[in-house]
């Protein structure tokens, strides 16, 4: 039997909750609930054994990268199927160009973008589902920025479950909505922010009965920790000097938090890397927040930004990201959409794509150095949490227009004559040409 059980992280609650619910906030005091285990011993070596071992198997719970640590989330219980669609196991990616542009600095890259769904968002809604599936519910719903929807369509499908998103009308980006929908999801466009979405959804769950996994919902978070052991494990379990995220609804950073405590509890690591987040500056409340050096977060009620997913006022989150960057001695940045830009542009130089919100770590990091917040050669490792693909509308949008460049688009008429003049501000002179100069 499963160990596991729910408890309020407010310290002034703490208290566990009724196992037979899974609620999103306690039934006391409505905090942030977490997922508790009475865990077994474990002996690091032996499991980091194990955990290789797996590797090797062609057992789908072991080619996924979230259930080869299953010892980590042990709230399964026998009989229960793992909704796994092979999640995880995602590249580590060292940088050339961007460690040295960003510091210099040791730059690697954990590349979430390669997922079943193309982002970090699979590695929560396996764990998540798979609850869900284990108690019966076959109707799950969220509101987003875009990709834990097209996640959830991904994972309800698989489970046979109906999907229900709610998303800020016209805010996300094509080829997310369009992955819910061919997922066979319903897509209900409401408000005009993810905020707003999300505070219906929230409000209408309940009298709907509608299973919310948003990252509220605290198994979510369970899914999302276990990339800290695929990455230190990657690493030869050597942590790096700081692991920088995106901040939108602060799940993520938060499930990277509770990753490393509970490695370092087991004694699977002795060092802490420092937890960096960094917000758009549009969308930087909890910048702001800690920033001010103050102790509440007030929520920007317009959020702003083009990186579109991470563009939300209110993160729900934002305590247990306090949490974890005190615990980790790590700190907060907000950057331009500029910056993000430049930054994604580096990226794409090194030939790794993301979508722009995930190049904010890269572009957090060179202020962060500049700022000498962060020292020249530390190991840092950004993770990347969406893939290219996710936003080719941004993409688009910003080609360059500089006639030397290469990141054009050039519609030409089909003859040689045409092809040659329009080529030459890029090829310079012809082949032939250049032998004939040669005569
Ligand atoms: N990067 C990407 C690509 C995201 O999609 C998100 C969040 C984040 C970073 C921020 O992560 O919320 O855990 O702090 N996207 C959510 C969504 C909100 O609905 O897809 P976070």
């Amino acid at each position: 039997m499963s160990s596991a059980y729910l408890q309020c992280i407010e310290d002034a609650c703490r208290r566990k909750q009724d196992t037979k619910k899974d609620g999103h906030a306690c039934a006391y005091c409505g905090g942030l609930l977490e997922v508790k285990y009475e865990f077994e011993a474990f002996d690091p070596e032996n499991m980091r054994r194990a955990w290789h071992q797996r590797r090797l198997s062609g057992e789908p719970i072991d080619r996924s990268g979230v259930w080869r640590f299953r010892e980590l989330i042990p709230f399964t219980g026998p009989g229960d199927r793992i909704i796994s669609l092979s999640e995880g196991s995602t590249p580590l990616v060292g940088t050339r160009r961007t460690g040295w542009w960003a510091g210099p600095v040791h730059l690697t890259i954990k590349h979430q973008g390669n997922n079943p769904t193309g982002s970090f968002k699979d590695l929560g809604m396996t764990a998540c589902i798979t609850r869900a599936d284990s108690r019966g519910i076959r109707r799950v719903a969220c509101a987003s920025t875009g990709n834990t929807s097209s996640s959830m369509a991904a994972y309800a499908a698989r489970a046979g479950m109906k999907a229900l998103l709610f998303v800020p009308y016209r805010q996300i980006s094509a080829a997310k909505l369009a992955q819910a929908l061919d997922f066979g999801a319903l897509v209900v466009e409401v408000g005009d922010t993810f905020d707003e979405a999300f505070r219906l959804l929230r409000e209408i769950a309940c009298e709907l009965d509608l299973y919310l996994v948003n990252s509220v919902n605290p198994f979510r978070i369970e899914g999302q920790k276990t990339i800290v052991a695929e990455m230190l494990e990657q690493r030869a379990w050597q942590p790096p000097d700081y692991i920088v995220v995106p901040g939108g609804n602060l799940g993520n950073v938060s499930a990277i938090g509770k990753g490393l405590r509970e490695l370092k509890e087991f004694g699977f690591i002795e060092k802490v890397p420092q937890l960096v987040v960094v917000q758009a500056a549009g969308a930087s409340p909890f910048h702001q927040m800690l920033a001010g050096g103050l102790s509440e977060l007030t929520p920007v009620d317009k959020p702003d930004t083009e990186a579109t997913a991470i563009r939300i006022g209110h993160p729900a989150n934002w305590k247990k990201a306090q949490r974890v960057l005190e615990w980790s001695g790590g700190f907060t940045e907000s950057v331009s959409d500029t910056e993000i830009f430049e930054a994604k542009a580096m990226l794409a130089e090194d030939g790794v794509g993301c979508e722009p919100a995930s190049a904010a770590t890269v572009a957090g990091v060179r202020k962060l150095v500049r700022a000498g917040r962060i020292p020249w050669h530390a190991d840092i490792v950004c993770v990347l949490t969406g893939n290219q693909l996710k936003d080719t509308e941004y993409v688009m949008r910003h080609r360059s227009d500089d006639q030397e460049s290469c990141q054009r688009l050039l519609r030409v008429e089909p003859n040689l004559e045409a092809l040659r003049k329009a080529l030459a501000p890029v090829v310079g002179k012809s082949r032939q040409s250049t032998v004939d100069s040669r005569q």
